[in-house]
């Protein structure tokens, strides 16, 4: 990424907004195309000789296809935005002794489908929870029929490719406009005697066929056919990446939107193949102008002036959506801050990206109060102004930065973005680039919540998740329990709600960290650790929790935990109502005979004698009493990972939850 003069005021104040009042301009870049540094991997590995790919976008994904065509015997050496690729030729690969990890990439694993498909060793490719649920069927099909023997549960990944001897050439009527799924049966058909074509009902974007053609291959284009002919000599090439439309147009809405804007996005792709954005801006009212236009190795570049606009609402012509599928989501932001409405249909795979796009987007704008509709294939959006809120962008690169931008652009709302830890997948320098914008990020704290009945383990396994990760603790327990006390020692009924409250408010608590003994809670100057885990005080706790006043009264002490670097949260509805927006919730369940045994071993090891089967009928009468209480009930939050324990030891719950850390939060 490179800068140039650009002039902006940073507002330490605002939580990722931008300060309307600034004058945006001056001329900047963004990250290479995804889809051409995909591609420059694979053939450039399948070519003989040396690929040199300059401008190559170091993602997630794209790393992700680097790292398997290294698996698969390909030497490829990167620096930076330069890449070095020693071509094998079209049959050197070598099988891999693992399996090969798509991430979140569902071009790697369709394209690379395509290529694992023709070998002659098995191979198999997983991908993260998003992508195995993405429809690879669609691939599958075709390459059956070319003779490809691929295993999958539901069409879904992991996709297993068994070893085949020969591809068979096959002429494939494709029922969706798919670049990916176009790519899968060209790269297969590579491989093949004849010669593969495939018809789609509208035209895709065309890097495969304009690149394959570049390192030598022979292809037909003919309407909206594209044909290959199989067994090539790829010829190793220089590849200039040039910078990503997908990516730029984030800030061309950005610009449009901004009352004071003019600025220059650099060396931008304009293939008429992917350009829908700017026409569909353009027909909004959006000033974009292409200025010095050029052909950079076989890619139509330009730079895009970008000037604040009046958008109005449109209602989007089918024929551009193909060329725009990847940018609905800030088109739609866009949509948001037009006059009038606009009108999207014919766009249901919008409904099978990295999320379901249109649901996720409607959602959002929805909570934010923008009126507007989902439709089966598209949406109805009319213009208006964004409130604040707390939306969720569900690990969707995209929408996490469309929400982002809308949050920038709403001068007096604050507007949150959970779900943003894929933005890597496709532009990793986003937040650098923002920032430098002027928009000021700011980073919650990151929370992890354990929620559980007693019994299941919580306190231990938060406590070893504080300590491994270095983070705070918040017993929330805890602070019920001291209330409870101090009600007891006070002799405050837990019907005298006046009175609670009043104590509540008033709690004179402290909690201190002691390397030795851990988690210390001083309750009017006198440490009360002990007292806290009796069963009386257990039993006053789950009666005084209930009260409405009570938890409000301890809400912000609860709160105010939530302290950089992170905080683990152990307790009840730590996920469903304290830390709504945690990245990563986390809900522990046991049987109640298994709870009861360990709460047994735990009291006996303290000297106390009691018998299973009271602590079980105690369980039992209190998780009644939590789960059907009117406030913040005992239940798991919808997006909470729920972790059966009765079975596990406590290192196994440990490392179920390091996984998930590892899969959820950036630390
Ligand atoms: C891509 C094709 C598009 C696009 C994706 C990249 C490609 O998917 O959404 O981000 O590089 O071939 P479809 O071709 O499935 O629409």
């Amino acid at each position: 990424m490179s800068w140039t003069k650009f002039v902006a005021e940073i507002d330490a104040k605002d939580v990722f907004r931008l300060n309307t009042t600034t004058q945006l301009n001056g001329r900047f870049t963004v990250p290479g195309d995804k889809s051409i540094s995909h591609r420059s991997i694979i053939f450039g590995a399948l070519a003989e000789g040396e690929t040199r790919v300059s401008g190559f976008l170091r993602s997630e994904d794209c790393l992700a296809t680097l790292q398997i065509m290294q698996d698969l015997g390909v030497d490829i050496t990167a620096a930076g935005d330069e890449v070095l690729i020693s071509g094998v030729g079209l049959h050197g690969l070598k099988a891999s002794a693992g399996e090969l990890d798509c991430g979140n990439a569902g071009t790697a694993m369709r394209l690379l489908s395509g290529l694992l498909a023709a070998q002659n060793f098995s191979s198999t490719l997983v991908g993260d929870e998003s992508l195995s649920i993405r429809p690879m069927g669609r691939v599958i099909r075709p390459l059956t029929t070319m003779g490809a023997n691929i295993t999958s549960d539901n069409d879904t990944a992991p996709l297993r490719f068994n070893p085949v001897n020969a591809i068979h050439a096959i002429n494939y009527n494709s029922p969706i406009a798919s670049a990916q799924v176009k790519s899968a049966v060209l790269i297969a058909g590579l491989y093949a005697d004849g010669k593969t074509n495939v018809t789609e009902p509208k035209k895709s974007r065309d890097h495969t066929e304009t690149m394959l053609a570049g390192f030598g291959a022979e292809v037909e284009v003919e309407g909206l056919t594209v044909g290959v002919k199989g067994q090539p000599q790829l010829q190793g090439q220089n590849i200039q990446v040039p910078a990503d439309i997908s990516s730029a147009a984030f800030f061309m809405v950005l610009g449009l939107c901004h009352p004071k804007a003019d600025f220059i996005i650099e060396n931008v792709s304009i293939n008429p193949t992917r350009d829908g954005v700017i026409k569909i801006l353009q027909a909004m009212g959006g000033k974009l102008t292409l200025e010095n236009v050029r052909d950079q190795a076989g890619e139509p570049v330009a730079d895009i002036r970008v000037q604040s606009s009046e958008l109005k609402g449109i209602e989007i012509p089918h024929d551009l959506i193909p060329s725009a599928i990847d940018e609905f989501p800030i088109i739609f932001i866009a949509a948001a801050f037009a006059s009038g409405q606009t009108k999207l249909t014919g766009a249901e795979e919008l409904r099978h990206k990295e999320s379901d796009r249109i649901k996720v987007m409607l959602d959002g704008l929805n909570l934010l109060g923008i009126d507007c509709e989902e439709l089966a294939d598209g949406a109805i959006i009319k213009g208006g102004t964004l409130g604040s809120g707390m939306v969720d962008g569900h690990g969707d690169h995209r929408c996490a930065m469309s929400f982002l931008l809308a949050g920038a652009l709403s001068s007096g709302q604050e507007i949150s973005v959970r779900g943003c830890h894929n933005i890597g997948t496709s532009f990793p320098e986003f937040f650098d680039l923002v920032t430098a914008l002027g928009i000021a990020v700011k980073q919650p704290v990151p929370v992890i919540t354990v929620d559980g009945p007693s019994g299941v383990g919580k306190g231990t396994i938060s406590a070893l998740l504080a300590k491994e990760l270095d983070w705070h603790l918040l017993d929330s327990g805890a602070i019920y329990r001291s209330l409870a006390l101090k009600a007891m020692k006070s002799t405050v009924k837990a019907t005298d709600e006046e009175r609670l409250i009043e104590l509540a408010e008033h709690l004179d608590l402290t909690f201190s960290v002691d390397g030795k003994t851990g988690t210390n809670i001083i309750l009017d100057g006198t440490p009360v650790n002990a007292e806290l885990r009796s069963e009386a005080c257990g039993e006053m706790a789950s009666k005084v929790a209930p009260i409405p006043a009570v938890r409000a009264a301890l809400m912000q002490r609860q709160k105010d935990f939530q302290q950089t670097p992170g905080l683990i949260a152990d307790g009840r509805d730590m996920g469903t109502v304290v830390f709504k927006s945690a990245p990563l919730k986390v809900f522990l369940t046991a049987n109640p005979k298994e709870r009861a045994k360990r709460r047994h071993k735990q009291l006996q090891e303290q000297g106390v004698d009691v018998k299973i089967r009271d602590l079980l009928e105690d369980i039992e009468a209190r998780d009644y009493r939590d789960s059907s209480r009117k406030v913040a009930p005992l239940v798991p939050a919808s997006d909470a990972h729920v972790i059966d324990t009765s079975e596990l030891s406590i290192d196994e719950v440990f490392a179920k939850i390091i996984g998930l850390i590892e899969q959820h939060i950036k630390i």
